[in-house]
C-alpha cells in the first residue's frame, strides 16, 4: 500500500524525527491510506536481517496484533524497535533474556511469578509512603522558585516506587537511581552515558539483593520474588537481576514522561487545569497517558504468515505497532486532538494492546500520576512556563528533558 503524503525514506523510528515531536499527521495519513505500511529501512541496520518493518497505525490493528501472541512473537528480534545503527544482534540476542521479550510459555510463568508484586493489596501498601513522597517532592521544589520540571518533579516519584516496591533500602538509592538513569534515554547524545556498565552495576547490585534475602528473608517484596511458593518456583537471582532492569527501564521514562507531558497539557489547557483543580476527576490519569502515549511503539515478529487488515505479512516480518497513532484514532476517540480530563471510556492503548505483555505497572503508574497531579494541585496551583521544553532524541519514546518552569509560590 502507498501513502501519499509520507515523504520518501521517512522512517517512524528516526530519532531525529522524534527529537522535534511525534509524528501525528503523518500518523494520520496511514490509518486514512495505509493502515498496514512499509518502513523500509537499510538491510542489516540495528542488528536486524532485513530490509525494514510494517507500520501498524489503526487501534483495531494495534490491538490484535497485542492480543496474538500466537502470531507474533517479541522473543524473535525484542519488543524494542531499534534504529540506532551501534546495537548488534548480539546485544539484542542478550536482552531476550529479559521478560517482555519472552513469549509464551516461558512468558506465563516469570508472568505469575512477578505479578505477586503487583496485587492490589502491594500496591496498596505503598501508597502512603509514595503519597508523602509526592508531598516532599513539590515542597522541595517550591523552595527553588523555578527550575526545571523534569528534573525537580517528574522524574523523582517513578524512581522512588521502584526503589520502594522492591525494597532498595534508603542508603542505596542513590545508587540505583544513577543507574536508572544512564539506562535510559541512550540515543540522547547530549546525555553522557555508559549504558552497558550501568545496566551491568544495576543487575550486580539486584542479584546480590536477591542472594540475600534467600540466606535471610524479609517481608518484603524481594523476598516474595525469589522464594519458591505453592504453585511452584521463584525467580533464580539472574531472574531476579534481569526482572530490575526492566522495572528499570519501563518504569521509570514512561512515567516521568506521562506527568512532564500531562504538566504540558494542563498548562496549555488552562481550562482542564481549573477543572482539574476544582475536581480532581478520576479519569485524569488515563487521559494523561492517552495524550502522551509515552511508549510511541513496540514490535512484534510474525512466527508464520499472516494476514493484518488485508496486508500479506511473511514469517519473520517485523511488524511495528504504534500506540501513538492508536492513541488518535478518530475513529475510536471523539475528537483525539483535545486534551479532556473527563474523558469516559478512554479505551487508551498506552499501556498496551491488551494480551500477555499487557504493562505490569499500569496500576502502579496511574496511582503515580494520581499523586503526583494531586501535590501539584494542593501546593503549585499557579504553576506557570518559563521556557520552551527541549525533547529527547530517541526513536521510540515520546520524551522530554527539560521543561522550564516557575512553580509559583509557597502555599
Ligand atoms: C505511564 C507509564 C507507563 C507506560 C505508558 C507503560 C507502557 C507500557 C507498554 C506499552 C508496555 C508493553 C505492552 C505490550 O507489549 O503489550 C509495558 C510493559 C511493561 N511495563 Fe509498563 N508502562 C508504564 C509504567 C510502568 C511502571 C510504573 C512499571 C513498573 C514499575 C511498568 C512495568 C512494565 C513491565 C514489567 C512490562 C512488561 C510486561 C510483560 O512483558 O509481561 N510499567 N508498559
Amino acid at each position: 500500500m502507498s501513502a501519499g503524503l509520507i515523504p520518501e525514506g521517512f522512517d517512524f523510528t528516526d530519532p531525529d524525527v522524534y527529537a522535534q515531536r511525534v509524528p501525528l499527521a503523518e500518523f494520520a495519513e496511514l490509518r486514512r491510506t495505509a493502515p498496514v505500511w512499509w518502513n523500509a529501512q537499510r538491510r542489516g541496520s540495528a542488528g536486524y536481517d532485513d530490509e525494514g518493518f510494517w507500520v501498524v497505525s489503526r487501534h483495531a490493528d494495534v490491538k490484535a496484533v497485542s492480543l496474538n501472541h500466537e502470531v507474533y512473537s517479541t522473543w524473535e528480534n525484542t519488543a524494542i524497535i531499534r534504529h540506532s545503527e551501534g546495537i548488534t544482534r548480539d546485544q539484542i540476542d542478550i536482552q531476550r533474556i529479559i521478560m517482555i521479550n519472552t513469549d509464551p510459555p516461558q512468558h506465563s510463568g516469570l508472568r505469575r511469578i512477578v505479578s505477586r508484586g503487583f496485587t492490589p493489596r502491594a500496591l496498596s501498601s505503598l501508597k502512603d509512603a509514595l503519597a508523602e513522597r509526592a508531598e516532599r517532592i513539590v515542597h522541595a521544589a517550591l523552595e527553588d522558585g523555578t527550575g526545571d520540571f523534569v528534573a525537580d518533579v517528574a522524574c523523582e516519584l517513578p524512581l522512588q516506587a521502584i526503589a520502594e516496591l522492591i525494597g532498595v533500602p534508603q542508603e542505596d538509592r542513590k545508587k540505583i537511581f544513577d543507574w536508572s538513569n544512564q539506562m535510559i534515554a541512550a540515543d540522547d547524545p547530549e546525555i553522557e552515558i555508559d549504558q552497558m556498565t550501568a545496566s551491568a552495576e544495576l543487575l550486580g547490585y539486584a542479584m546480590a539483593l536477591s542472594e540475600e534475602r534467600k540466606g535471610c528473608p524479609k517481608d518484603d517484596i524481594v523476598t516474595k520474588l525469589v522464594q519458591a511458593d505453592l504453585d511452584g518456583r521463584g525467580l533464580n537471582s539472574d531472574e531476579f537481576g534481569f526482572f530490575v532492569l526492566l522495572l528499570a527501564v519501563a518504569g521509570n521514562e514512561t512515567t516521568r514522561n506521562a506527568i512532564t507531558h500531562g504538566m504540558m497539557a494542563m498548562l496549555d489547557n488552562p481550562e482542564q487545569w481549573e477543572l482539574y483543580k476544582a475536581e480532581r476527576p478520576a479519569t485524569a490519569a488515563d487521559e494523561i497517558v492517552r495524550w502522551a502515549t509515552p511508549v510511541v511503539s513496540f514490535q512484534r515478529t510474525a512466527k508464520v504468515d499472516t494476514e493484518l487488515n488485508g496486508q500479506a505479512i511473511k514469517a519473520g516480518d517485523r511488524v511495528g505497532i504504534f500506540y501513538s497513532s492508536a492513541n488518535y484514532d478518530e475513529s475510536v476517540f471523539e475528537a483525539p486532538e483535545r486534551f479532556d480530563i473527563t474523558r469516559d471510556p478512554n479505551p487508551h492503548l498506552g499501556f498496551g494492546g491488551g494480551g500477555a505483555h499487557f504493562c505490569l505497572g499500569a496500576n502502579l503508574a496511574r496511582m503515580e500520576i494520581d499523586l503526583m497531579f494531586n501535590a501539584i494541585a494542593e501546593h503549585m496551583p499557579d504553576i506557570t512556563r518559563a521556557g520552551a521544553e527541549r525533547r529527547l532524541r530517541i526513536g521510540w519514546i515520546n520524551g522530554i528533558k527539560e521543561f522550564p518552569v516557575n512553580y509559583g509560590g509557597t502555599r
